[in-house]
């Protein structure tokens, strides 16, 4: 499929989905929201793709939610079309998501990164939340997803001032998990997601179910659905082939299943 928002390509097990409304620093309106949405649904069902990229520009991953199509927007309206709620799409997407951010990833963008499961930048990427710049606050789990990440006193500094951090400290921080060149980020997400994919499907997603729980749920409830998913792990032919190719000293062949 083509979308006007974004554009969509296939590297190996790999999809790559690009944000592309480069006069707008890629402002996330609703016409981009929508094709990032059925873009990632799109590989999620696709049995030929094992793991996601998300990424923008070199200038911006997204510079926010778009500023002009909402400044208008009355409460009334937000309440009844319950504004935003159809963001946390990305958070349904059930293969591993890798967020490969350069530049600006602002507002919503930051919060569609955060959204992702795991975020690479480049080096000279800058994280915020300027909402209250605008006399707003962030809407799209900024409040809430950047506290588990970096904890309170980084959250609160970011979201109460409005200042951007940079890749170094955001990876400091524990936002990102690894930094690279600017111009290497989106191969070198590409490669670790080739990585990814080729691992058994159904543990992977096991895997990322697991760890997104933690940021919800009690310890002993994390526990034991760890537990329980590593049991379900038991029943995919991928683990059997797993341990046997280790037993008999050569790679593993998965099939997914
Ligand atoms: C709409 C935007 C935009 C945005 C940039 N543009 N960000 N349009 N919404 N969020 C547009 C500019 O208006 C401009 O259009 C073009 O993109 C280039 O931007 P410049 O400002 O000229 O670029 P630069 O001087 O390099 O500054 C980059 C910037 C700045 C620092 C990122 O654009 C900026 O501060 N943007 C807003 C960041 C922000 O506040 N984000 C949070 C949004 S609120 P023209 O037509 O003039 O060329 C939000 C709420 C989240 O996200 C709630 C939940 C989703």
């Amino acid at each position: 499929a083509t979308y006007e928002n974004v554009l969509v390509e296939q590297r190996g097990r790999v999809g790559v989905v690009t944000l592309n409304r480069p006069k707008a620093l890629n402002a996330l309106n609703s016409a981009l929201m929508k094709d990032l949405n059925e873009a990632l649904r799109a590989f999620d069902k696709d049995d030929s793709v094992g793991a996601i990229v998300v990424t923008g520009s070199e200038k911006a991953f997204a510079a926010g939610a778009d500023i002009k199509e909402m400044k208008d927007l009355e409460f009334v309206q937000c309440y009844k079309n319950n504004f935003l709620a159809d963001w946390t799409g990305i958070t349904s997407i059930r293969k591993p998501i890798i967020a490969a951010v350069n530049g600006f990833a602002l507002g919503g963008g930051c919060e569609v990164a955060m959204m992702c499961d795991l975020i690479y930048a480049g080096d000279k990427a800058k994280f915020g939340q300027p909402e209250i710049k605008l006399g707003t606050i962030p809407g799209a789990g900024g409040t809430q997803r950047l506290t588990s990440l970096v904890g309170k006193a980084k959250a609160m500094d970011m979201i109460l001032t409005g200042d951007m951090i940079t890749a170094q400290e955001a990876e400091k921080a524990g936002l990102v998990a690894r930094i690279y060149p600017a111009e290497k980020l989106v191969d070198e997400a590409v490669k670790s997601a080739t990585v990814i994919a080729s691992y058994s499907l159904p543990s992977v997603q096991m895997a990322k179910e697991a760890v997104n729980k933690s940021l919800e749920l009690s310890l002993s409830e994390g526990l034991h659905l760890e537990r329980r998913l590593f049991q379900a792990t038991f029943a995919t032919k991928d683990q059997k082939e797993g341990m046997k190719a280790f037993a008999e000293k050569r790679a593993a062949n998965f099939t997914h299943e």
